[in-house]
């Protein structure tokens, strides 16, 4: 079926699409990856613009994630999970930013909530558990991440949503490569506004 591969490169194509950087530039005049973490995503977005920007930033790039999950939606939940990693493909390596983008924590929350409402449900928790004693997010998004299989597993999906999972939970840990580096050595970015110029 070619319209297989049609959804396919549409669920690619629309997770591709920068949001933060759209947002912020056209309604707020502002690059949000010149300042903060440099990062495209709410979490940054709300350091660099605040709540007003960072909100639907958060529920563009969610809606990102279940857009592609719902696209190939007909064929079945191997495809569902198809479409929901070339979202998060197209928004951690993106067509229209030269193959970079952001970390897919939003974006993955969307697919997660397309594919398992529960699992989404807990993630979301443990989330805001550690994002507001903590503040901060990258840890929220890592923990929260690495959970995802071992709640498919434990929630009885099938072994394609904990493969989905583990390969969801790889590209969030790896995109946040540097945001570990500074975890371990105690200089993160917390989420708070910060002036431009910092
Ligand atoms: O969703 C990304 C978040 O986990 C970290 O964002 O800007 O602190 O790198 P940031």
């Amino acid at each position: 079926d070619v319209m297989i591969i049609v959804y396919a490169v549409s669920a690619y194509l629309i997770g591709s699409v920068p949001s933060g950087l759209i947002i912020g530039k056209i309604f707020f005049n502002t690059d949000v990856r010149q300042y903060g973490s440099k990062n495209i995503g709410a979490t940054n977005t709300y350091r660099v613009i605040g709540l007003k920007a960072a909100l639907p930033v958060f529920l563009c790039d969610a809606l990102k994630g279940a857009a592609g999950v719902l696209l190939l939606s007909s064929y079945g939940p191997m495809y569902m999970i198809l479409g929901g990693i070339l979202a998060m493909i197209g928004h951690n390596w993106s067509l229209f930013l030269g193959f970079k983008g952001g970390r897919g924590v939003a974006t993955g929350l969307g697919v997660l909530i397309a594919l398992s409402p529960i699992v989404a449900g807990i993630c979301l928790f443990v989330w805001t558990v550690i994002v507001y004693m903590t503040k901060l997010v990258s840890l929220g998004s890592i923990i929260a991440a690495v959970l995802v299989p071992f709640l498919m597993f434990f929630t009885g999906e099938s072994y394609w949503f904990v493969g989905f999972g583990a390969l969801a939970g790889l590209f969030v840990v790896i995109r946040h490569r540097d945001n570990i580096k500074r975890l371990l050595a105690g200089n993160e970015l917390k989420v708070e506004r910060i002036k431009k110029d910092e």
